[in-house]
């Protein structure tokens, strides 16, 4: 993962190389780093932790180089140690890498027995020794960065600069995303153009196996075999601004406050309200002759995946498989004639995502993403894409995206529905009306937040917790549990509420909290029964239901009333609890909730 930025500059670049990694900061903040070239050699600041740790040592050693390279990091090879933070270096040349380089070790023990002294414990390092090594043997940097990285193995973007080379950056791009920024006579690098916005909004992304070549005056691209090549310059939306909490204590909180309006806006953009109709983008596919759908995604992206199989197969009457990413695109599964393959992401750059969809792709289907950043490597390389406007997202937690995926992928359930003729007008315009009136819902629970004060003091004290739901609720409560083992450290898990007799059963005591997402809906009596049995073996229920809990006919812990939902939405309701009872046990508890441990926003690693 980790965030890159480079800039060729005018003046000192390293306060700059820090507001862009501000921006970065999503992609990993374990450690971050800049070097300069200063006076012909390179001068590094390294900090452990946070960015603030980085900027304070910058204050106190400031770096005066015109020409710079910096890093934020999500560890991968190497504790989150100063040691290990990057920018990594040689005698004379220093690397910003995101990614991960499988055959270091080999590299490396060839490196070391030609006289290298590696300094840290990380992949990265290799690829500085490496360039060094071919200009020893007489290469000069452009050669010999192109001969280094015809030897590098897996996944990188770089940014490389070198002593001596007051006006020379290489930029390089393999499997991890990377942008050229073009200035007034300041040419730039950045993992996205988010990074580099306060600069310029004249991007150059470049493809795989691209290397770049940047100096004030411009940038010559070449691909894979050397050949010089021409990518389109374009100009980047990505705004400038450094989004800010407003009066909330956390982006998190701030973000689940926002979703009665993001999630107007993303249903008005698949909607039209005067009809009451679901207006759906062309995909390029006849929706009544797609044969089978295919769902991937990660996390809590995967988890509005599972509700859009649910929705996919109740009401348009479609085979759907889904699966993490991570695993589909390994199963080799045979994908059919005909077939719409929908992925799913906030970021639009997670890694597994975007190799499932190149395996799909690969294998003849239709790609349809659901993406929240317009401008990532996911949503340029697929055939249509079904924008999320849930704007920014900064708390690591996933709130305002997955419910504004939901709210997408409840479009395209409908739309497949209707052209494959299972929906009626009249019950498309009912179904629309509960889409419409979410935010509505949404509105009212939050106006009460005092209710779940008890509930957190309570959660914060337990170490295990299970969350039980049925039928589209049981990716509720898989999300439920996700939430809040990501930001509060409590272990927790989500099952399938019939499942819980096969096994889960038994971890149930007086100590352990149950959360069962449960609407009346036409499973809820089903779900009573597993309550039971959860109650007759002493455990705690939290009830998070609009029905009464008296009508259970068990003790009842805790009750979260919701209102009555049609269940078509309940969803995308029910994920609000979710949040805030993972977010106020993660405040009780005095954990980072914006920035959990060991997690990063964007996660460009296998
Ligand atoms: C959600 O709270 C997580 N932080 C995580 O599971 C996330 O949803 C997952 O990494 C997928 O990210 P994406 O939506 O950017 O692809």
């Amino acid at each position: 993962m980790c965030g890159i930025v480079g800039i060729l500059g005018t003046k000192p670049v390293a306060v700059d190389l820090v507001d862009a990694l501000r921006r970065l900061e999503y992609r990993g903040y374990d450690s971050a780093g800049v070097a300069t070239v200063e006076n012909g050699h390179l001068e590094r600041r390294r900090a452990e932790g946070k960015l603030r740790n980085l900027s304070e040592r910058l204050t106190r050693e400031p770096l005066n180089g015109l020409a710079g390279i910096g890093h934020t990091r999500w560890a991968t090879h190497g504790a989150p140690s100063e040691r290990n933070a990057h920018p990594h270096m040689s005698e004379n040349v220093s690397v910003v890498h995101n990614g991960i380089i499988e055959n270091f070790r080999e590299l490396k023990d060839e490196l070391m027995r030609a006289g290298a002294v590696f300094a840290s414990d990380t992949d990265t390092e290799v690829i500085a020794h490496l360039i060094s090594y071919e200009m020893r043997k007489g290469a000069d940097p452009v050669a010999a960065t192109k001969n280094a990285l015809a030897r590098l193995r897996g996944a990188f973007a770089l940014a490389i600069i070198f002593a001596g080379h007051d006006n020379l950056m290489i930029g390089a791009r393999e499997g991890s995303p990377l942008a050229v920024g073009h200035g007034d006579g300041q040419m730039y690098l950045g993992s996205d153009a988010i990074a580099l916005a306060p600069f310029t909004d004249q991007i150059t992304y470049l493809d795989e196996g691209d290397w770049a070549i940047l100096t004030r005056e411009g940038v010559e691209i070449r691909d894979r075999q050397g050949r010089r090549v021409d990518r389109p310059k374009v100009t980047s939306q990505a705004s400038g601004f450094l989004v800010d909490k407003g009066n909330h204590r956390h982006f998190m909180l701030k973000e689940i406050h926002e979703q009665p309006e993001v999630i107007s806006h993303t249903l008005s953009n698949y909607m039209d309200m005067a009809s009451g109709r679901v207006r759906f983008p062309d995909l390029g596919i006849d929706l009544a002759k797609v044969s089978r759908v295919t769902i991937s995604a990660c996390g809590t992206a995967y988890y509005a995946g599972l509700v859009a199989k649910y929705w996919l197969e109740r009401y348009a009457r479609i085979p759907v498989e889904i699966d993490v990413a991570s695993e589909l695109r390994y199963r080799e599964a045979p994908l059919p004639e005909n077939g719409l393959a929908v992925f799913v992401s906030q970021s639009g750059e997670t890694a597994d995502t975007l190799a499932t969809l190149r395996y799909c792709k690969a294998a003849g289907q239709t790609i349809a993403s659901v993406v929240n950043v317009r401008s990532s490597t996911i949503a340029r390389e697929s055939h249509v894409v079904l924008p999320t406007l849930a704007g920014p997202e900064i708390g690591v937690a996933s709130t305002k995206a997955f419910t504004c995926q939901l709210a997408a992928l409840a479009c395209l359930a409908l739309a497949m529905a209707r052209a494959r003729g299972q929906l009626s007008d009249e019950r498309e315009r009912e179904l629309v009306k509960a889409l419409l009136e979410v935010p509505r819902h949404m509105s009212t629970l939050l106006r009460d937040e005092r209710r779940y004060d008890e509930l957190a003091h309570w959660m914060s004290k337990s170490r295990d917790v299970l969350y039980l739901g049925r039928g589209l609720s049981y990716p509720l409560a898989l999300e439920g549990a996700l939430k809040l083992k990501e930001i509060s450290y409590i272990h927790a898990e989500g099952y399938a509420a019939g499942e819980m007799k096969h096994g889960p059963i038994a971890l149930i005591d007086e100590n352990v909290p149950v959360v069962v997402v449960a609407p009346e809906d036409d499973l809820f009596e089903k779900t009573v029964s597993n309550m039971q049995e959860v109650a007759a073996r002493g455990g705690r229920i939290v009830l998070v239901s609009n029905a009464d809990p008296e009508s259970i006919g068990c003790p009842v812990a805790a009750h979260v009333r919701m209102p009555q939902v049609h269940p078509f939405v309940s969803p995308i309701v029910y994920a609000l609890p979710m949040q805030l009872i993972a977010y106020h046990t993660a405040v009780l508890m005095g954990t980072d909730v914006d920035q959990p441990r060991n997690l990063a926003k964007s996660v460009t690693v296998e």
